[in-house]
């Protein structure tokens, strides 16, 4: 029985090959190779900037803290999703304010967002500020330790789940209405397209289409340098604001002070971090890149096949793409009507060779989040986390995979 795990990268010997040339080059971290695919990722996305940094997660927190979210600031954004998104909130010193999803998407509900602000938030000075902060006054929250609690409404962060673009047009209007940035998690989204013009045109997600959007290269994302992530902007001064916190606030770079021909001092002008992407990882980036487009393409036709043959199964409820996106389909995620036979059916599929992942996770679930936040409230987060199961999706299977899948799901139902 031929036996499927849920993911694998596809990494060969032009990756291994130009990692090997970095080895022997004697520069192998924040160098030339990191340069060349932050250039070479913007002109794919189609930004005008891009920032390479350890991962997605360095990426959205220097990202939000580019375009002003400080302590005791609140972030509009999901739970459901990888948990890296709401703690690159706090990491600012801020807290998340989980709005729904929609469940054919899995991303954000606009109307859920506009909701939130009309309801929750009061304009004062300019600024939209949180009604009640008080759930956020106990467990980890740093607005516990803010006295008395700010609230002040600084980014919202939608998410292009597992790929999906999130409605950008919908949630920037909401934005730009309010005076307030987006920074974009688009962790899963490399390759991923979007429509803002109602599918004449299409642009690449990460173009970007808020203030910055934040991409990972983690070995289950489409693309990966092992770890890894970028950051994409629109504007220039956000740019040097990222790249001087990536490395610990230090105003010239080891590349420039090496090339220099006059000795020069570097100052250290804000309190840094530690965000450096290696030129070993980046070597490997700019390989992944050259391949993108298939990758991208085949997942395509794997899902395509998915759909068709899972299309007769009672119960199963399969995913698809709204009329203004083109995802890279990073997973795979059907729906259960019967969200009560979820591990039977995922314990069947180990049983038979499948490996499988619930739905995406909810924050708001987990310890950190669950002080501030009750099981009920977001009820659309929930049910896609209760009754979506990820399937196999890789590189590596042929579209008669889909299909033999389809027959052990159909085998697993009750
Ligand atoms: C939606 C989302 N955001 C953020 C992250 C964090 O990415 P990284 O592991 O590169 O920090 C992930 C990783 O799985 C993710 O799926």
């Amino acid at each position: 029985m031929k036996k499927y795990p849920v993911a694998i990268p596809w990494l060969g010997e032009e990756e291994a090959s130009a990692a090997g040339d970095v080895f022997h080059s004697g520069w192998v971290t924040q160098g030339p190779k990191v340069g060349e695919f932050e250039k070479q990722f913007a002109n794919y996305v189609g930004a005008d900037h891009a920032c390479g940094l350890a991962n997605c997660t360095v990426a959205l927190h220097l990202g939000l803290k580019a375009v002003g979210v400080d302590y005791g600031d609140i972030v509009i954004t999901v739970s459901h999703s990888f948990i890296a998104t709401a703690n690159s909130v706090r990491h600012c010193g801020a807290e998340p304010y989980f709005v729904d999803i929609e469940l054919d998407t899995f991303n954000m509900d606009p109307a859920a967002l506009s909701k939130a602000i009309e309801e929750d938030f009061t304009e004062q000075d300019g600024q939209l500020w949180l009604n009640d902060c008080s759930r956020f006054e106990c467990g980890e929250s740093p607005l516990r330790r803010i006295c008395p609690p700010k609230g002040r409404l600084a980014a919202i962060m939608p998410v292009h789940q597992v790929g999906m673009p999130a409605d950008m047009k919908a949630i920037l209007a909401i934005a730009e209405k309010h005076n307030i940035p987006v920074i974009e998690d688009a962790a899963c989204a490399i390759g991923s397209q979007i429509s803002m013009d109602g599918g004449t045109t299409w642009d690449h997600v990460g173009a970007p289409h808020g203030d910055g959007a934040c991409f990972s290269f983690h070995p289950r994302k489409v693309l990966t340098t092992g770890d890894g992530g970028m950051l994409t902007l629109k504007d220039e001064a956000l740019l040097r604001k990222v790249q001087l916190s990536r490395q610990h606030g230090m105003d010239t770079s080891d590349l420039a002070r090496h090339g220099a021909n006059k000795v020069v001092f570097e100052g250290y002008t804000v309190t840094g971090f530690n965000g450096r992407l290696t030129d070993i990882q980046a070597s490997v980036g700019l390989e992944q890149l050259k391949r993108i487009s298939e990758m991208v393409a085949h997942r395509r036709a794997l899902a395509t096949a998915y759909a068709e043959a899972l299309a007769g199964i009672s119960g199963v409820i399969v995913p698809v793409e709204p009329q203004y996106a083109k995802t890279n389909w990073q997973s795979y995620i059907i729906r259960l009507e019967d969200p009560t036979i979820q591990v039977a059916v995922m314990q069947h599929l180990m049983d038979n060779g499948v490996s499988t992942r619930r739905g995406i996770m909810n924050s708001h679930r987990e310890k950190p989040y669950a002080d501030q936040w009750q099981e009920g409230c977001l009820p659309m987060s929930e049910l896609a986390q209760d009754s979506g199961i990820i399937l196999p999706l890789y590189h590596q299977m042929q579209e008669k995979d889909c299909h033999e899948i389809a027959e052990r799901i159909a085998r697993s139902m009750p």
